[in-house]
């Protein structure tokens, strides 16, 4: 009953949105009502293993938040993966800070941990924020404190290997971390590894959950927080219409409010794959500093978009070409092109 009226209110306000703020996008009449007869997840590329294991757990009816949550463990608790949880590269003090959220869409309900220090799988502080306190983001030493209270280990998150990149970058220290001279605010902008995990999932009950975690731009200021643990930046879902997850530049895609604007774009009538390029156009529209522009004039950083609507369609889309997001609709996890706005 509760979903049914929820359809009636997403077709309503989407076809009046739709028709007075986005005439291009008129298609809502090619949305299926229905949720699809299979669980579907997707992911950044690094979720080959995030999907299937989401896909495998709503399968056997375990509720979607868990089963994302359950999906981007793998990656977190993975040291070779350097973006994310454990083995993630560290601030430029050479501490590992990680931050995530999580949204459980048919509570309407989030949860977020931002600039945590010592825990490895941060997605699961994030749940007990939602599950287990009045609050949606504890950040820092609260986060910490938190999530020992619940019984999480502390436990020494850099390894050999991103603590031997630390050191490379920090013994060649110049003009290549975040403390912009004079200079460098008008002239210079050193791109620096970021990565990530988002993973959405989708189940035939037409329930929709998100996650996203990160170790953050590599060597940053102690205590930056990126898009990642950002409710409606780098994870918004809404059960009603889709869910939207962020990678890249967390700076850009909290400026836009990313992954909330693509998902407005869903309930305006968007296709996916429309309403991925179209938070995409925001981003460059706002990218106006020149020290992130690059000869052409255009973001000389990268955001993907990652789109999951209500009905089981899914895109996702880059600022420029060559990313891929990873998909499970039930079968084997697979990659997928993004769509994307420039060639390069
Ligand atoms: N998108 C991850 C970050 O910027 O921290």
């Amino acid at each position: 009953m509760k979903s049914a009226l929820s359809r009636r209110r997403f077709l309503g306000a989407g076809a009046a949105a739709a028709a007075a703020a986005v005439p291009a996008a008129s298609n809502l009449e090619a949305i299926e009502p229905a949720p699809p007869a299979k669980p579907v997840s997707i992911s950044s590329a690094n979720g080959l293993a995030a999907t299937n294991r989401a896909v495998k757990l709503m399968n056997a009816k375990e509720d979607t938040l868990e089963a994302v949550i359950s999906g981007v463990n793998i990656v977190e608790a993975d040291p070779k993966d350097m973006s994310v949880g454990y083995g993630g590269l560290p601030n430029e003090d050479g501490v590992v800070e990680l931050d995530s959220c999580c949204m459980h869409g048919p509570s309407c309900n989030a949860g977020s941990v931002a600039s945590i220090r010592d825990i490895k799988l941060p997605s699961r502080v994030a749940q007990l924020v939602l599950k287990r306190t009045d609050h949606v983001m504890l950040v820092g030493d609260g986060a910490r404190r938190f999530a020992l209270a619940h019984g999480m280990k502390a436990e020494n998150l850099l390894t050999d290997a991103a603590r031997r990149q630390w050191l490379k970058w920090k013994e060649n220290l110049s003009d290549k971390d975040d403390w912009l001279s004079p200079k460098e605010a008008e002239t210079g902008h050193e791109a620096r590894p970021t990565g990530t995990i988002t993973c959405l999932g989708l189940n035939p009950a037409g329930e929709l959950s998100g996650v996203t975690t990160t170790s953050g731009l590599a060597y940053k200021i102690p205590g930056r927080i990126g898009d990642s643990p950002i409710i409606g930046a780098g994870l918004y879902v809404d059960n009603d219409v889709g869910a939207c997850g962020a990678t890249g530049r967390g700076e850009a895609v909290i400026i836009s409010c990313g992954s909330r604007i693509v998902v407005e774009n869903m309930r305006h009538g968007m296709d996916p794959a429309a309403a991925v390029k179209d938070g995409l156009k925001r981003i460059v529209k706002q990218t106006v500093d020149p020290r992130l522009l690059d000869k052409k004039g255009r973001p000389d950083f990268e955001v993907v978009l990652y789109a999951l609507r209500k009905d089981g369609r899914h895109a996702a889309g880059s600022i420029y070409k060559g990313r891929q997001y990873a998909v499970n609709e039930g079968g084997g996890s697979k990659l997928l092109d993004c769509v994307h706005l420039f060639d390069r």
